[in-house]
């Protein structure tokens, strides 16, 4: 295993009666036809309480996917204990061991259960079969394979030794748990969040989103048939604030891994910061919190290919990704082609269902996503400075359906629209004098806090070196020519600064580092 490499996952694209289309459509109509139960899952024991929930389909919200349970309080300690007790073996099982796992996991994802994981993210997330293959085949495998790689890689560094000291270095997981709290966006992002530091030698008390409990189950169900421990990792839905008060509450925390909102970041900080002096250590935080990210188009760049991508990142699963185009800018010379085409392109934008293979985006997740989409879009409605150009309409009576939603903020470069993180189908733009690339700039950097993702549109060489160096802190992911979402592990690997997060990278080497904690070695005689 020593010089493993990863390659990354092949992908399929689902064409009319292929044999994978055929697998994903079997897969689907099991997971309809009847309701699955989730348990709850500490060390080797099922749980189930009272508080019992159902996962819904968010394009026909009526009907139920799976049944699950949120863990108690109680159920959550008892998950700290059992976790600690699995500690003592999993953190001295050697690094290989530990990899062949994730690797037999990986094989798992690739063959065995992909049309599962697919079906479970598209009937349960929403998303269209090509959204769910990026995110539940690929990148889930990526992130495992990645994962072992830079492991081994890694701890092969050992110090130099200057003297006839013999010195090494000695890589453990963090002493304490680790809580691992994913979002409902991408059933990769589960896997990752508690496989990372899993395979560092971690135990991990696993929070998945309510509304991704069942791919997320199926991820958790892969571990255990490759063959992890029970008690490394342990599957507990909850009440958020419910299993935040728990887990910052412990003195065995050994660190939080959460992608999420910029808000609940911050409480989680918060809860840390009250509770300081009940840690063995000081707890790893490891976050990602969100974007406004941006297309900056120069008048030199390729009209059709600067539309395309845009389209694609505003509105591909709903613009529900965290590094989702939210704004563009676009010079007032290429203006009126711009918009004859991206008016062009939002007319043949399909939303429906995602079990319909054509299906270009579907409804978003769940009501309050609804509610709170609709509510900027009723703020572009309602505003004189702002123009809805395309969609505009909502329609909750079956499912979530949001319709892709263009506005002209041209009047108003720092509206809210511009500012706030919308995570849905709404796309501003503001056209700006072509003649003014400062104040463009200045715009892009100073408009909101956060900085995820951007992607420079140009032909022009010297303007692309020059955003390039000016937008340096303006996102932790610049796509030159290129849309702002779709990073591929081990290829970009994916993180922002300021209010976007910690910028650690995942999918990338240093990611894994977080999850040691090392130990410097001398030995005299
Ligand atoms: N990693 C995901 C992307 O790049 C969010 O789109």
């Amino acid at each position: 295993l020593t010089h493993f490499k990863a390659e990354n996952e092949p992908m399929f694209e689902y064409l009319k009666d292929s044999p994978e289309r055929k697998r994903v459509q079997a897969s689907l109509a099991r997971l309809q036809s009847q309701m699955t139960e989730v348990p709850i899952v500490v060390g080797d024991q099922e749980k189930r309480t009272r508080d019992f929930r159902f996962q819904v389909k968010p394009f026909e919200h009526r009907n139920k996917l799976a049944k699950f349970y949120h863990a108690s309080a109680d159920i959550i300690q008892d998950a700290i204990a059992v976790s600690i007790e699995a500690q003592k073996e999993w953190e001295v099982t050697p690094l290989e061991e530990r990899a062949k796992i994730f690797l037999r996991a990986a094989d798992l994802v690739s063959n065995k259960y992909r049309a599962d994981l697919l079906a479970a993210t598209m009937l349960g997330q929403g998303k269209t079969v090509w959204q769910a293959e990026i995110d539940a085949a690929a990148e889930l495998a990526d992130f495992l394979r990645m994962n072992v790689q830079f492991a081994l890689e890694m701890t092969r560094y050992q110090p130099i030794s200057t003297t006839s000291a013999k010195n090494s270095m000695v890589y453990r997981g963090l002493e304490g748990f680790v809580a691992a709290v994913p979002p409902f966006n991408f059933t990769a992002i589960g896997g990752n969040l508690s496989a990372a530091p899993a395979l560092m030698g971690n135990v991990v008390l696993w929070k998945p989103s309510d509304t991704a409990v069942l791919s997320n189950y199926i991820v958790f169900k892969i571990f255990q048939e490759a063959g992890l421990p029970p008690g490394v990792i342990n599957f507990l839905p909850a009440d958020g604030p419910t299993f935040g008060s728990a887990v910052t509450r412990s003195p065995h925390l050994g660190g939080i891994n959460f992608t999420g909102s910029v808000s609940t970041f911050q409480w989680l900080w918060k809860k840390v910061a009250d509770n300081l002096n009940t840690y063995k250590n000081f707890p790893r935080i490891v976050g990602e919190a969100g974007g406004k990210n941006f297309h900056l188009i120069h008048s030199s760049a390729d009209i059709p290919h600067a539309v395309n991508n845009t389209i694609r990142s505003a509105f591909e699963y709903s613009g529900q990704k965290c590094s989702a185009c939210s704004r563009a800018y676009v010079p007032d010379d290429i203006w009126p082609e711009f918009r004859k085409q991206l008016l062009e392109q939002h007319s043949k934008i399909k939303l429906g269902s995602p079990v319909e293979f054509d299906t270009f985006m579907s409804a978003v997740i769940d009501e309050r996503s609804f509610e709170r989409v609709k509510s900027y879009i009723e703020h572009a409605h309602n505003s004189k400075e702002l123009k809805v150009i395309a969609g505009g309409k909502t329609d909750k009576s079956k499912g979530y359906f949001i319709e892709p939603t263009i506005v002209d903020v041209t009047t108003h470069a720092k509206d809210k629209i511009m500012k706030e993180e919308i995570f849905g189908p709404v796309l501003s733009i503001y056209v700006y004098p072509a003649n003014d690339m400062e104040g463009v700039v200045k715009l892009v950097q100073t408009t909101t806090p956060f900085s995820l993702t951007g992607a420079i549109f140009a032909k022009d060489e010297s303007v692309l070196e020059m955003w390039r160096r000016k937008l340096r802190f303006a996102a932790g992911n610049l796509y030159i020519n290129d849309k702002s979402t779709g990073a591929v592990v081990g290829q970009q690997p994916f993180g922002g600064a300021r209010h976007s997060g910690t910028n650690d990278k995942a999918g990338g080497p240093h990611y894994l580092l977080r999850w040691t904690s090392e130990q410097s070695v001398k030995r005299g005689l």
